[in-house]
């Protein structure tokens, strides 16, 4: 009997019609592949919002924690804009990952030939791209106290804390490394330690775990700020990136964007393993919620369906059957079939939500 469970929480925005595609391809597997699937979808975001009063119902949040992985589409829209920090959608998103305890955030920026000419750097310097930055995801200055904005005097002062423990610190390191090892074997560390305190303990905790238990892989350090200078001079030095949770969220926006499409990139975060085994999982696309085009059928669903591809490999352990899903996607664009994100001054008309979906559907039916 297969257990294989997940939770679809689709969102907001365009988060609802990229997943109705990833469910397509779900069943896909369980006809085709023998995967078969339990899944169960919940709300979370703005739409939990609008339904619970908050962005994640505590019900939501336990179905979450017993799942082995949880898909999510995305967050937020300006209809929220307004609302209490401790409600808003975003919240729904960083309980989760809080929650859950996901501290090991992987971000893949890869170029599809196809696609070279859609980033904004030169074809020769973005050809190939394949790096994967590991994002600590459940500490630093988006959870450190004392947080808030206070009084002083006769202003106000707005706070917030950078803080990282030497476990939370090894523990990512760890995970880095590990995935160096399934590639290239090189991890490039990045911080602030030349100004901050928590910059000098992280890269003195990474070069530890590296000496004592990785000293096979190759280790360089690098200053954030020197990290997206050469991250844009020549992306291709790097393979793994291992950094904190505000400089991943900045460093990994910014890998996206040499790729040419925030539409195609997934990612995973993933935590301790379960008693089964498998880790602690979520699955998300690196694109938000897209409000400017939610509901218009035109959004692509690649980055939600790699996101699917990510789940296979990580959460059940389906390497083959992820490399599947990865090469009808690639396909997809090799054929030229384009989401209005990839058009360029061609003139062709760009293919819909649902058509991308059917496209990857075809392509997977041709590979078997
Ligand atoms: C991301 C997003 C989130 C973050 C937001 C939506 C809270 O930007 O996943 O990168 O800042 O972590
Ligand atoms: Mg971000």
């Amino acid at each position: 009997m297969s257990t294989r469970s997940l939770l679809i929480l689709p969102g907001d925005g365009i988060g609802p019609e990229v997943m109705a595609e990833v469910r397509r391809i779900i069943d896909w597997f369980g006809e085709t592949r023998g995967l078969a699937f339990e899944v169960e979808e919940d709300l979370v975001g703005g739409a939990a919002y609008d339904m619970h009063g908050t962005p994640l119902a505590d019900a939501t949040m336990a179905k979450a924690q017993e799942v082995d992985a949880v898909l999510l589409g995305a967050v937020g829209g300006p209809k929220y804009d307004d609302l209490d920090f401790s409600v808003k959608p975003e919240r729904g998103l960083l309980r989760l990952r809080k929650e859950m305890d996901l501290f090991a955030n992987l971000r893949p920026a890869q170029c599809f030939d196809a696609l070279a000419e859609f980033s904004s750097l030169k074809t020769e310097v973005v050809a190939g791209l394949d790096i994967m930055i590991v994002r600590e995801l459940t500490s630093g200055v988006y959870f450190g106290e004392p947080r808030g904005i206070i009084e002083d005097g006769n202003e106000r002062v707005g706070i917030n804390t950078q803080r990282y423990t030497e476990s939370e610190i090894a523990r990512v390191a760890r995970s880095a490394f590990e995935l160096a090892r399934r590639r290239s074997n090189r991890v490039c560390s990045m911080e602030k330690a030349n100004v901050m305190e928590s910059g000098v303990l992280w890269r003195q905790v990474v070069q530890e775990v590296h000496d004592a238990e990785y000293p096979d892989v190759e280790l360089s350090h690098m200053y954030a700020d020197a990290g997206a200078m050469q991250l844009t001079r020549w992306p291709r030095q790097f393979d793994v990136i291992v950094t904190d949770n505000l400089f991943g969220d900045l460093l990994s926006d910014l890998a996206a964007m040499l790729t040419g499409s925030l539409g195609m990139l997934p990612s995973a975060s993933l935590g301790a393993p379960m008693a089964n085994g498998r880790p602690k999982a979520l699955y998300e696309p690196v694109h938000g919620s897209a409000p400017d085009i939610a509901g218009e059928g035109k959004a692509n669903p690649c980055a939600c369906i790699l996101s699917f591809a990510m789940a296979l490999r990580y959460s059940f352990d389906e390497g083959a059957e992820a490399d599947r899903l990865e090469r009808a996607v690639e396909s997809v664009l090799a054929k030229g079939v384009r989401t209005a994100d990839l058009m360029n001054a061609e003139g062709r008309a760009p293919a819909s939500t649902r058509e991308m979906g059917d496209a990857v559907l075809a392509a997977l039916d041709a590979s078997v």
